[in-house]
């Protein structure tokens, strides 16, 4: 499976979106001109926007509010990106140097701030008030969560809290884009309901997977650095798998206790989760949240758009990136 049998029905789309992306870029700074140029070019997926483009194409929504929430969407993740990285002390990120390993922190939090900005008033331009407040929501949610992470104790292995963060941190704004360009649709509760689920289950499977990918992933593909979770402390599915199986294993037992910050104990924890089944045993419920995205859409009649949808949730536990 490849990003073409989701990405071509909205391809020209796409291009709009960009082009409004680039427009924010637009600012007399000739420094902060150029970082946010540099940060667009650096590309990502562009897995947000596509998702609205589609969902919104598929209920009838206006294509230019559609191409709006679009540039919307994904100016809030860079922005969440650019202090993430600034926060976790991150150096790559889609295969460049971030801007935190080439500015200040200072410089770093104004630069994200301005994308904040722009983002609220790319929403605002909408000119739909329930979905700037769902915007605003959305960015609320993300942020505690990342609060929440930072102010847990480190190295703690517990299933609910990992839901509830992945929740936060990702699926909140899959779960928004998807609400969203429903919203904007003539489709009535009920498919905005549908399409809600829709963007929650695919969002949870895209982080187990990305959480999942810094075990087994490349940094080259994924273009920001692996196998960091466990030496910042940070427990995923892989791990909690692996603890359950193996709750003596002494590498285990010294994570709560400080032992993540060991990168030998880590290095070795790393390995003994690999020669295990834990890594599958995650697979296995990103693909269980796969189907349910899937089982969702069989509501709604076949057509270019839900086709995509289905392949762009399938995408999801197959990406390498
Ligand atoms: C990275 O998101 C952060 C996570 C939520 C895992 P993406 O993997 O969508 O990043 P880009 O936009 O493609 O770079
Ligand atoms: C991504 O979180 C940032 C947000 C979604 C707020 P992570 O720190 O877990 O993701 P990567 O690995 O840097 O992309
Ligand atoms: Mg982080
Ligand atoms: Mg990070």
């Amino acid at each position: 499976l490849n990003t073409v049998a989701f990405l071509s029905p909205v391809q020209a789309q796409l291009q709009l979106v960009e082009a409004r992306l680039h427009a924010q870029a637009d600012e007399r700074h000739p420094d902060l001109r150029a970082a946010l140029e540099q940060i667009l070019a650096a590309g990502g997926k562009r897995i947000r926007p596509t998702l609205g483009l589609l969902i919104g194409d598929m209920l009838g929504s206006p294509a230019d509010r559609l191409v709006t929430l679009g540039a919307a969407v994904e100016l809030l993740h860079t922005a969440t990106l650019v202090h993430d990285d600034l926060i976790d002390g991150s150096l790559l990120r889609r295969g460049t140097p971030t801007l935190n390993a080439r500015w200040s922190p200072a410089a770093t939090v104004l630069t994200g701030d301005f994308l904040f900005a722009r983002a609220a008033k790319l929403a605002a331009e909408t000119g739909d008030l329930p979905l700037m407040e769902l915007f605003a929501e959305t960015l609320a949610v993300i942020v505690s969560g990342e609060l929440n992470q930072m102010f847990s104790a480190r190295g703690v292995i517990d299933r609910d809290s990992y839901y509830s963060r992945i929740h936060a941190k990702t699926a909140s704004l899959f779960e928004m884009t998807s609400r969203a360009a429903a919203m904007i649709s003539p489709a009535g509760d009920s498919a905005v309901e549908s399409m809600r689920v829709f963007g929650y289950e695919t969002g949870m499977a895209f982080q187990i997977v990305d959480d999942i990918l810094d075990f087994t992933g490349e940094q080259a593909s994924m273009g920001k650095p692996i196998g960091s979770d466990l030496l910042s402390g940070l427990v995923t599915l892989p791990a909690i798998y692996y603890a359950e199986m193996a709750p003596n294993d002494p590498d285990i037992q010294a994570l709560s206790e400080g032992g993540w910050a060991n990168q030998e104990k880590m290095g070795r924890l790393v390995e003994s989760i690999r020669r295990t089944n834990a890594v599958q045993l995650a697979m296995q419920e990103a693909a269980s949240h796969v189907d349910r995205a899937v089982g969702v859409l069989q509501r709604f009649k076949s057509n270019t758009e839900r086709d995509a949808l289905e392949n762009l949730a399938r995408f999801i536990v197959d990406r390498k990136v």
